[in-house]
């Protein structure tokens, strides 16, 4: 099996990881010195086996990254090219694959590409980026920027709009121009040839926008941002996507053991049948993000729905992803908060996503505990939150510093961190929760460990269920004569569960109640009793 279907991917968002030179920024000497909490070859760390990097590249930080100068170098803040081979070389030397975040259906306003473009109508760069006359002295169209305002810009210097999805600091390239493709692809190949062994790809869905740029329809569904009030038809998902990412699959396949995931945004939001379309006939990407949990509500049908409808939407030859949190969403310990079940919930989720079938894709700090916390206006960075205060925080309450133990700055930083720490940081850090082996870290490893070793887990087929009170998601994953039942009780009582007829349970190997890998037989009877938001793995 190729490593991105049955490896376990964990995603760093590189200012908030570890900062090892007192700028209070992390930066790749700081990940470097924490890959063996990664992935040290024992099963006394954390066991992932690929790390997903938030940009890197040279930025003037308008979005932290996502507007990027230059694609071909590494942002001083984070090092340089020398320190990101070394990373490159460690990483690999721990069996750690690297995944490079790839931005490209906009730059940053100062990339030399668009300074270039801006600067005349008669520029040979014009055409890279996106840029009309006024229409009736307004806007070319009604399309709105995801951050606020519309998505136009309207330039003094040459009388024209320039088109940016988000910021103004982050104009849209021209994918319509062959010499964008050429250019991007040249890039993708600089990385390919360096060993970087995949790419996450920012807004894939968002590159071509309609030909005739019509007008986008309003919606009915009051959001609390304009650009949520708007149904997206021609603003994204365009048909020439689909050629492009056919022609990227091939340039990517050249070289052995290299892949893609792409960020798909969903209008509306769970609909899965739009990532699933973004994998073409497993001839375009090898894997689109699926968001649907992202969205959906704590609860065994909603869960159950979620797996249920993207399996069915990828069909055979698709392999699946599942996500729970991410640098852009509220963090999913937070999203399905019960101030006495925390951590019971955060277990079982943590069951749910390294056992399902397909890769998963864990978010620095989830495994023990990270919170999103609001981040006084203050202290606000993320443009997001800045622009839409106080309706939207933003997101830097899930970009907190990672917590490595009780001591002063969480162990993130000798300086002063970019961003608040998490308040609970004595608590709920890597040193202290490493000690406990009933800690929610502790779970993760041991689950993490246990299927590495289980061909069913990570390439067995999958049948779900749910109980007839609609408490208990479960499914059963299989492959020759290995079987294994995951239960999830979703309520927060004690709930009677009775064993499906066709299952003949043998032991429970994993029980989010008890510490460490379990050796215990169910003999009693099939009827078994489950605790609030109880999870077990059940050898079958
Ligand atoms: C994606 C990124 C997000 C960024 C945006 C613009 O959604 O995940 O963090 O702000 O693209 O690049
Ligand atoms: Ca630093």
């Amino acid at each position: 099996m190729s490593w991105w279907k049955d490896g376990v991917v964990y995603q760093i968002y590189p200012r908030s990881f570890q900062d090892s030179n007192g700028d209070g920024i992390g930066d790749l000497q700081g990940i470097i010195d924490r890959l063996d909490y990664l992935n040290d070859g024992t099963e006394k760390s954390l066991g992932i086996d690929a790390i997903w990097l938030s940009p890197i590249y040279p930025s003037p930080m308008y979005d932290f990254g996502y507007d990027i100068s230059d694609y071909e170098s590494i942002d001083s803040t984070f090092g340089d090219l020398k320190i990101f081979q070394k990373l490159l070389k460690e990483a690999h030397k721990r069996k750690i694959k690297i995944i490079m975040d790839l931005v490209v259906n906009h730059t940053s306003h100062l990339h030399p590409w668009f300074l270039d473009s801006r600067s005349s109508k008669k520029s040979g760069k014009r055409d890279w980026y996106i840029w009309k006359d006024p229409v009736d002295g307004k806007e070319p169209n009604n399309f709105l920027a995801t951050f606020g305002g519309k998505a136009w810009t309207f330039d003094e210097k040459t009388g024209q709009y320039y088109y940016h999805s988000f910021l103004t600091e982050q104009p849209d390239l021209n994918w319509r121009n062959p010499e964008v493709k050429e250019a991007i692809f040249k890039m993708i190949q600089f990385w390919l040839d360096m060993g970087v062994d995949g790419f996450r790809l920012d807004v894939v869905n968002l590159y071509y926008k309609d030909a005739q740029w019509r007008d986008n329809p309003s919606r009915i569904f009051k959001g609390i941002r304009p650009f949520d009030r708007m149904v997206h038809i021609y603003d994204r998902d365009q048909p020439e996507m689909h050629e492009l990412l056919r022609d990227l699959r091939t340039l990517v396949d050249k070289k052995k053991d290299r892949m893609t995931v792409g960020e798909v945004m969903m209008d509306p939001p769970g609909k899965v049948e739009i990532p699933a379309s973004y994998y073409g006939n497993n001839d375009e990407l090898h894997m689109a993000f699926n968001f649907a949990f992202l969205y959906s509500f704590w609860g065994a049908s909603n869960f159950k729905k979620v797996v249920d409808e993207w399996e069915a939407a990828l069909g055979e030859d698709n392999w699946p992803n599942y996500t729970l949190s991410n640098h852009d969403f509220r963090r999913h310990i937070t999203r399905y908060h019960t101030r006495k079940l925390d951590m019971e919930r955060a277990k079982l989720t943590a069951l749910m996503l390294l056992t399902l079938r397909g890769t998963p894709f864990l978010y620095y700090g989830e495994e023990i505990g990270m919170e999103s916390e609001r981040v006084p206006k203050k202290d606000l960075q993320d443009p997001l939150g800045i622009t839409y205060w106080p309706f939207h925080p933003g997101r830097d309450s899930e970009r907190k510093p990672m917590c490595w133990d009780g001591g002063k700055n969480g162990g993130f930083t000798t300086g002063n961190p970019w961003l608040p720490l998490y308040s609970e940081y004595e608590n709920r850090n890597v040193k202290k929760m490493q000690e406990d082996p009933g800690s929610l870290w502790s779970f993760y490893r041991d689950i993490i460990h246990f299927r590495k070793k289980s061909k069913a887990l990570k390439d067995g087929s999958i049948v779900t269920g749910i109980d007839s009170s609609e408490k208990v998601f479960y499914f059963t994953r299989a492959k020759g004569k290995e079987k294994y039942h995951i239960v999830m009780n979703f309520s927060s009582e004690d709930t009677p569960f009775n064993l499906p007829e066709d299952w003949i349970p043998k032991k429970v190997i994993l029980d989010n109640y008890e510490p460490g890998i379990q050796d215990r037989t169910i003999v009693e009877s099939r009827d078994i009793h489950l605790k609030p938001c109880h999870a077990l793995l059940i050898e079958g």
